[in-house]
């Protein structure tokens, strides 16, 4: 099966590309480059001996997709990931992140009607849940206002598919996932840093590695067990192998057009356990304060995985330890420059 994989050099797409080859699909990458490195496709060879299809296409432009769609007539399946994804940014520039994510998804959308491809796995976010009123929190929970405009660009694209999916042939799942950390066990793909990382863990690993003086936690009074929020935290390869689940019961569910899966653990761990995880597994002492909270952050969101796990048949399987020691490695390999 030839799998269109848009954004399948960034960090979850290119895990998910891994993933496919060593199951014998074919994945077809496309990717603008703005916030990837070509070198992943390289990489990617490497890990499976065998390289993957690449084309640098900007998804925004409909000639350029139509061109692409033109010159390779036999997709079965789309897993879309290209997306702008840095929430402070997204604040400073609404306008880029509405621009890049919606029009990317609707021109991909048009194409597969046009093109009669009738299969897409999308990249939403646990974002969708807000601040959850029941823990562990169900894909029928309420949707609640966007944090950020880059929160809303998920919400909106959503709600774009669930339309689309009424009154066209085309079917979806929706996969909202939590908090992917992690890289694969060759250390050779993994996600890149651009600057100072705005997530949890490359900061533990960038403070390990004398790179930060010290990480900020941001908050030890908020309603949980240490003060510190909870998040659930899932390794990237599990959530790699999820799309695969959600291809493979798009191509033999006929009845449901649209549906929805939380990917998560279901287990909720606060800041200061990931801290003491990522010791515990590395050995390294990391530097750490508390400072004021992060405006706009969550108290605690974690997943059922109930659902995901029935239907899909697929369950996250590899421990907090392995996130922290693949996170690691990963770390050392960029210091190498590798
Ligand atoms: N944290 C720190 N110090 C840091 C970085 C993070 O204490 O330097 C804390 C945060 O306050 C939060 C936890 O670590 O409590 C996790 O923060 P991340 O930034 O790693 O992840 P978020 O849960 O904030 O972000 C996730 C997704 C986003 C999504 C967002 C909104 O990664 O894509 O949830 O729900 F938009």
């Amino acid at each position: 099966m030839n799998i269109l994989v848009t954004g399948g050099i960034g960090y979850i797409g290119s895990h998910t590309v891994v993933e496919l080859m060593n199951r014998g699909y074919n994945p077809i990458i496309i990717d603008n480059l703005v916030n990837s490195d070509i070198e992943v496709v390289d990489r990617i060879e490497k890990i499976t001996g065998k390289r993957p299809v690449f084309e640098k296409v900007e998804m925004c432009n409909m000639d350029e997709l139509r061109n692409f769609f033109t010159k390779y007539l036999q997709i079965d399946a789309v897993i879309h990931f290209a997306a702008l994804l840095a929430v402070n940014e997204s604040v400073e520039k609404p306008l880029l992140y509405y621009h890049n994510n919606l029009v990317s998804t609707l021109n991909l959308l048009q194409c597969m009607q046009d093109f009669n491809i009738k299969d897409i796995v999308f990249s939403s976010s646990c974002t969708v849940y807000g601040e959850p009123d029941i823990l562990p929190v169900d894909e029928f929970a309420p949707i609640k206002p966007a944090m950020s405009p880059y929160g809303n660009t998920k919400k909106i694209c959503e709600d774009i598919l669930t339309d689309t999916t009424k009154v066209t042939e085309i079917r979806s799942i929706l996969l909202r996932y939590f908090n992917p950390i992690g890289a694969h066990e060759t250390a050779l793909i993994g996600e890149f840093q651009d600057g100072v990382p705005h997530h949890l863990i490359p900061y533990i690993t960038e403070t390990a590695s004398g790179k930060r003086e010290k990480l900020r936690i941001f908050g030890n009074d908020y309603n949980t067990p240490d003060g510190t929020c909870l998040r659930d935290y899932i390794h990237v390869v599990d959530i790699a192998i999820a799309h695969i689940a959600a291809i493979e019961r798009l191509k033999i569910s006929n009845e449901n057009k649209i549906e929805v899966f939380n990917l998560g653990t279901g287990i909720g761990y606060s800041v200061l356990d990931m801290v003491n995880a990522f010791e515990n597994a590395t050995g390294i002492k990391i530097n750490y304060e508390i400072v004021a909270r992060r405006p706009g952050d969550v108290e605690a969101v974690y997943a059922d995985t109930r659902l995901a796990n029935k239907e899909l048949n697929w369950k996250a399987e590899r421990t907090l330890e392995e996130m922290m020691r693949s996170a690691w490695e990963w770390e050392k390999m960029l210091g190498k420059g590798k």
